[in-house]
């Protein structure tokens, strides 16, 4: 199908609380330790929300931080997605909440579930409503608050998560703009769904005395499994656009991956041959802010002046489904 517009990315912004938490402060509260986690995940810090926040208060700051760089309004917003598996209820969505926040309405707002791809399912179906010259801007948001999804008791995952929210106007882009999407993958194998799971609060297990006694409204996840899968799937979807698109990897400017653990990144680089100084990493300050790491990447290596305009960036992603996918564009 030959498209009849081209999407870019117009404008990004993130948001992080101000509360940080460093693996030392973990050491006094888990049997962990600085070292185990620096050297098997690569994280140092991660930040934490207050208690009087939520998903859709962290999704705003971000926004409003996007729209400002793309120079538009919320008004001039013709759709808004949310990508998160930590949204403020499980309904009605928090694209909605958000939607009332930025004072607009009469427009779609929805979230979807894509686990640590969200970002990625969601800058594709923005892809799909830009390109078909239904829509001319929208807003597609990452954010997650997973420090009220952790289980303290498993070792194995409460170090691993961050808060943070990354948000990106994804608008049509002008006739002689060179900024455009290249090309997207997105794929999900769902008979792996039980290696990461949140088991109760749904209508499987819905909330009781006993679900929470025993802490199935938090993360429960098998990461050694996950691990190989994530490699060999972004991997994959990398491949997949690259080569649909006559590209190599000696095209690409910057590789922006999931944020889950630095062995799963340098091991997808190695994989794909990359120069490791055209990867960005920012895990050490963030940890795994599932569906927001790629979008809170971007716009932080967009501020330091690291990715430029006219840059072509390569994102991959993977996660709970078990989805993964890849977003192809130059700036
Ligand atoms: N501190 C100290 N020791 C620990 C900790 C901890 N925090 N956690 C586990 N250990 C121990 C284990 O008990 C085990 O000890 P043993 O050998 O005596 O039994 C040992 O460390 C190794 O445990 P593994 O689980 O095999 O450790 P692994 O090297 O696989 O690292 C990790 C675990 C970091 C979770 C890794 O598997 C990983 O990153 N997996 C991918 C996770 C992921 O990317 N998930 C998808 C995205 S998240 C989303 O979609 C929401």
């Amino acid at each position: 199908m030959i498209a009849k517009q081209n999407a870019k990315i117009a404008g990004t912004g993130h948001y992080v609380p101000d509360k940080i938490v460093n693996n030392f402060d973990l050491e006094k509260k888990v049997d962990t330790s600085d070292e185990w986690i620096r050297t098997r995940t690569g994280m140092f810090e991660r930040h934490y929300v207050n208690e009087d926040q939520a998903a859709s208060d962290l999704a705003y700051e971000a926004s409003v931080k996007a729209l400002d760089a793309a120079n538009l309004k919320a008004r001039d917003l013709d759709m808004i997605i949310i990508a998160s598996i930590s949204n403020d209820h499980m309904f009605p969505s928090t694209a909605c909440i958000l939607q009332k926040m930025l004072g607009i309405k009469n427009i779609p707002a929805f979230d979807i579930s894509a686990g640590c791809t969200g970002w990625i399912y969601a800058a594709n179906i923005a892809k799909q409503y830009i390109e078909n010259d239904v829509y001319k801007n929208i807003l597609v948001v990452g954010v997650e608050i997973l420090s009220r999804l952790i289980n303290w008791n498993d070792r194995g995952t409460c170090v691993l998560f961050g808060d943070g929210a990354g948000a990106t106007v994804i608008s049509q882009s002008e006739n002689k703009d060179i900024s455009r999407f290249i090309d997207s993958e997105i794929t999900a194998d769902g008979t792996h769904y039980d290696l990461l799971v949140q088991p109760a609060g749904g209508s499987r297990l819905p909330a009781s005395h006993e679900t929470v006694d025993n802490n199935q409204h938090t993360v429960y996840m098998e990461g050694n499994k996950i691990f190989k899968n994530a490699v060999r799937s972004m991997y994959n979807t990398c491949d997949i656009v690259l080569k649909r698109n006559n590209m190599d990897v000696k095209s690409i400017d910057w590789l922006i991956t999931h944020q889950a653990n630095l062995r799963i990144i340098d091991a997808l680089g190695k994989k794909l041959k990359i120069d490791f100084d055209k990867v960005i990493v920012n895990i050490e300050k963030y940890a795994n802010t599932s569906a927001a790491t790629i979008p809170i990447a971007l716009d932080e290596a967009i501020r330091n002046n690291k990715v430029r305009h006219g840059d072509i960036v390569l994102t991959a992603s993977f996660g709970a489904g078990l989805t993964s996918g890849s977003l192809l564009f130059r700036l």
